[in-house]
């Protein structure tokens, strides 16, 4: 019986000549032609004006919240159901993250409930929009496109404009995603990762998008240690070494170049499991929302019989090989958070119990795939 893992690197011949490249010039830090390239090609894919490659997602958040101006003691609103690396960020900086429920459908940040957050439990002190529980300044919204699907963003845009609130995106789970026809990354300010499972992978990293060439090159100049005078060594402010390296920008060029590949496959493998499925009415797949077209980056089944534990459907995958994954601890139940503010996220909590991630590789034959869905339905019947 042969392992289905959840989601795994998709590698081919060009990865490899464009890394041996790297190794046989020796260009193989982050300075190298593969780091302006992949930043340019990502940048003109995504519809932004300036791109800027970082070591992680992780330290993309990091950057981007420091230049939104994030300081000791801000909130910035983020869902509860999400990884955690975004709410760690926001802790990088001394904030706190402040966690809001999700939509049921969407699984996505509900932009109602940041309304209702902001209209209920925010006043302005001396102008500055404070949590009236925390007493803590109010800074941003950080809307978190999780698993491939877009979030709403019109009415959180509109409710961060009118509250003077910035917005970072968290698009690392949804590059080629697309919101009303919008690229997902052709607006604001959107952080995207390349770790191992993603969509595209460099082994590690991420990437910025701008819609303002001024801010790219603050980031590139912050990721870059700081570097004011690269012979002296001088450095006017505290920076990062977070960029991408050559060799992993390599990896992300020939990765880019096969993303409509990589695309066309992940919603070929959605629609097999919502077909497989459809005459099971204890489970459905999660789908797009009427305003998404989604990337489907990982394909999560929800269990709709209140009777059925994932955790067993889970355990009973792994008996035959097949990897499955729930989605994460909702973030305001999590012992790393303590101390954060949060509202009621019942939804949060029910889809954590009631979901589970089904293999997604865009490397899984229709074999494989017709493997998990005929031992799910086995299950199920
Ligand atoms: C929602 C979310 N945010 C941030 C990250 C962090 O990205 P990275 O692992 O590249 O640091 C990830 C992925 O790992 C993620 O899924």
């Amino acid at each position: 019986m042969n392992f289905i893992p959840l989601s795994i690197p998709n590698i081919g011949r060009q990865e490899w000549e464009l890394v041996r490249e790297c190794l046989e010039t020796g260009w193989v830090s982050s300075v190298g032609s593969f780091v302006s390239k992949f930043e340019k090609e990502f940048a003109k894919r995504v519809g932004a004006t300036g791109a800027v490659a970082t070591s992680s997602g992780t330290a993309a958040l990091h950057v981007a919240l420091k230049m939104a101006g994030v300081e000791a003691g801000d909130e910035v609103v983020l869902p509860s159901l999400t990884f955690i690396a975004p709410a760690n960020a926001v802790r990088y900086l001394g904030g706190w993250p402040t966690f809001i429920d999700i939509d049921e459908d969407s699984l996505q940040m509900d932009p109602s409930k940041l309304a209702s957050f902001l209209e209920k439990d925010c006043v302005r002190v001396n102008g500055v929009l404070t949590n009236r529980h925390t007493q803590r300044r109010v800074v941003g919204v950080l809307p978190v496109h999780v698993l491939g699907h877009p979030v709403d963003l019109d009415p959180i845009f509109s409710l961060a404009g009118e509250a003077g609130l910035f917005v970072v995106q968290d698009a690392t789970e949804s590059l080629a995603s697309t919101y009303k026809g919008r690229m997902i990354g052709s607006e604001g300010v959107s952080c995207f990762s390349f770790n191992g499972n993603k969509l595209i992978t460099t082994g590690g990293g991420g990437m910025i998008t701008f819609q303002d060439k001024k801010m790219a090159d603050r980031a590139r100049y912050l990721t870059t240690t700081a570097k004011d005078d690269p012979v002296e060594f001088v450095h006017n402010e505290v920076g990062f070494n977070y960029r991408l390296t050559n060799v992993q920008a390599a990896m992300g060029v020939a990765q880019l170049g096969r993303l409509d590949e990589f695309l066309s496959r992940k919603k070929a493998i959605h629609q097999s499991y919502v077909e497989g499925v459809a005459e099971l009415e204890t489970c459905a797949m999660v789908g797009e929302s009427s305003w998404a077209q989604s990337a489907f980056w990982l394909n999560t089944m929800r269990l709709t019989d209140p009777n059925t534990d994932r955790k067993v459907l889970h355990k009973l995958l792994k008996d035959v090989s097949i990897e499955t994954r729930p989605l994460w601890q909702p973030l305001h139940m999590s012992p790393a958070h303590e101390g954060s503010w949060f509202e009621d996220c019942k939804v949060s909590e029910i889809l954590y119990k009631q979901c589970l991630n089904l293999p997604s590789s865009t490397g899984l034959t229709d074999s494989d795939l017709s493997r998990v869905v005929s031992v799910v339905k086995g299950i199920f019947s």
